[in-house]
């Protein structure tokens, strides 16, 4: 079993560069079906979900290589449509192919993605959504989905929901349609604009992302592209919470200021000294974290809910007390038990979670319970007073490059075990 060992109370100094988004690759890697051609994807970070996501292109037939952060996919040979229950379940994010396999070949076969630690976690309105392009869609017993259809047409689709999921389907599903399809309501996630700008890249008409109205202008001409992602504002938001609980000074280096506004403005109000210059952001904390007013997670702007549980483990260590209303997924909060080991004090109703902050976290075995929660457990360690140990690491990897390293790096002391 894999476990981080922190020893916790060291600051943190120096320079970090952020990896590539993983909310940004996983539709970008299953968009790539839609060109039949080859794509070249820069930034591509190291995470296993991405490697998931190989394992279904591979399987579909695509041709996948990777050099460095460079990713190259050729999608000509492409020649199954079915994506095996196994494979399902690795990410939840491989509905997303859903949109992309159907809009090409006009057939897809694959599980329903199920439950995940954060809860049910529907897929109605991205099926929805196809079925209004024109996708008909079985509901088999054993939770598969059998689609198919004569011909995708575009048209007008409000989503009840600002789903990111649904929008990248649906735009998937639309580029490669006839006529024009509009969505309303969607996500305004930076992600969903790095999609449409690939999809630009490939020849797709898309306009209108980062606003809740997106614009898909069907094509059947795609070509090969090259694409670099955006940075991981999450992975940025994460190394924010890292330093504000170790305490020091450490610059992130290329990062998109603009879209981590709202976890700056948190952790200014929790005492940290943020100074930004163009892609990079330098946070420094030298005195005692304060805690914040009230953090409600919403749809982009809003507060994200990925940054949830790492803000919380600053809170844990503020003077004074912080609420989080969690208003996107129903099971988010399994990280306060773990927290709660190392001695902070928090109460959960609900969607509200209290936490009174404590002068002092104590290490102690924890264990990640999903991906951020995980994130969180790092944070907290690394302020903690004595040894923490982290296992569950396999959530952690779904989302970050090579973690330790990274904090290492700004003299963590941080070390992966592997018996
Ligand atoms: C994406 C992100 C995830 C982030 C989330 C919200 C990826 C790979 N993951 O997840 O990191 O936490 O956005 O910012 O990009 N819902 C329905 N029916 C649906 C779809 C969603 O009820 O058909 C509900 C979900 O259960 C959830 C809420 O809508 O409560 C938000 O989900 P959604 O925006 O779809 O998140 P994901 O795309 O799954």
């Amino acid at each position: 079993m894999s476990a981080y060992v922190i020893g916790g109370g060291r600051p943190l100094s120096g320079s970090v560069r952020v990896h590539g988004a993983k909310n940004s690759v996983l539709p970008i890697l299953a968009a790539t079906i839609l060109s039949g051609k080859e794509s070249e994807i820069h930034n591509c970070p190291r995470l296993s979900d991405v490697d998931s996501s190989f394992r279904i292109l591979r399987r579909l037939g695509c041709a996948v290589r990777r050099e460095g952060d460079m990713v190259h996919i050729d999608s000509g040979p492409m020649a199954h449509t079915d994506i095996p229950d196994s494979l399902m379940r690795e990410m939840r994010s491989s509905v997303v192919f859903l949109g992309a396999i159907v809009g090409r070949f006009g057939r897809a076969m694959m599980s329903f993605p199920g439950g995940c630690e954060l809860g049910p976690r529907p897929i109605d309105l991205h099926l929805e959504g196809l079925r209004r392009l024109g996708v008909v869609i079985e509901e088999l017993p054993g939770g598969n989905l059998r689609c198919h259809t004569d011909g995708l047409a575009g048209t007008e689709i409000n989503l009840a929901f600002p789903s990111v999921g649904a929008t990248e389907n649906i735009m998937l599903a639309a580029s490669i349609a006839q006529g024009v399809t509009r969505i309303n309501n969607a996500a305004c996630e930076p992600e969903i604009e790095d999609l449409q700008n690939f999809l630009c890249a490939m020849g797709g008409r898309v306009t209108g992302a980062g606003t809740s109205t997106v614009l898909i202008e069907g094509s059947q001409n795609f070509r090969s592209a090259k694409h670099s992602i955006i940075p991981d504002r999450i992975v940025a938001s994460t190394l924010m919470a890292c330093a504000a609980v170790a305490g020091g000074d450490v610059t992130l280096e290329d990062i998109e200021p603009k879209h981590i506004g709202t976890v700056i403005s948190t952790l200014c109000e929790a005492g940290c000294e943020i100074d930004i210059r163009d892609n990079a952001l330098r946070i420094r904390r030298t005195g005692r974290l304060r805690s914040m007013r009230p953090m409600r997670t919403l749809p982009y702007p809003g507060f994200p809910t990925d940054a949830q549980a790492p803000i919380m483990a600053v809170a844990a260590f503020a003077e004074g007390t912080t609420v989080f209303v969690e208003n996107m997924f129903d099971s988010r909060y399994r990280h306060v038990g773990e927290l709660a080991r190392m001695g902070a004090d928090i109460k959960v109703e609900g969607k509200v979670a209290v936490v009174c902050g404590v002068p002092k976290l104590y290490g102690a075995p924890v264990c990640s319970t999903d991906l951020r929660g995980g994130a969180a457990l790092v944070a907290a360690g690394l302020g903690a007073e004595g040894e923490t140990v982290i296992t569950g690491l396999e959530h952690i990897d779904r989302g970050y490059e090579c973690l330790q390293t990274t904090l290492s790096g700004l003299g963590a002391d941080i070390v992966r075990t592997e018996d």
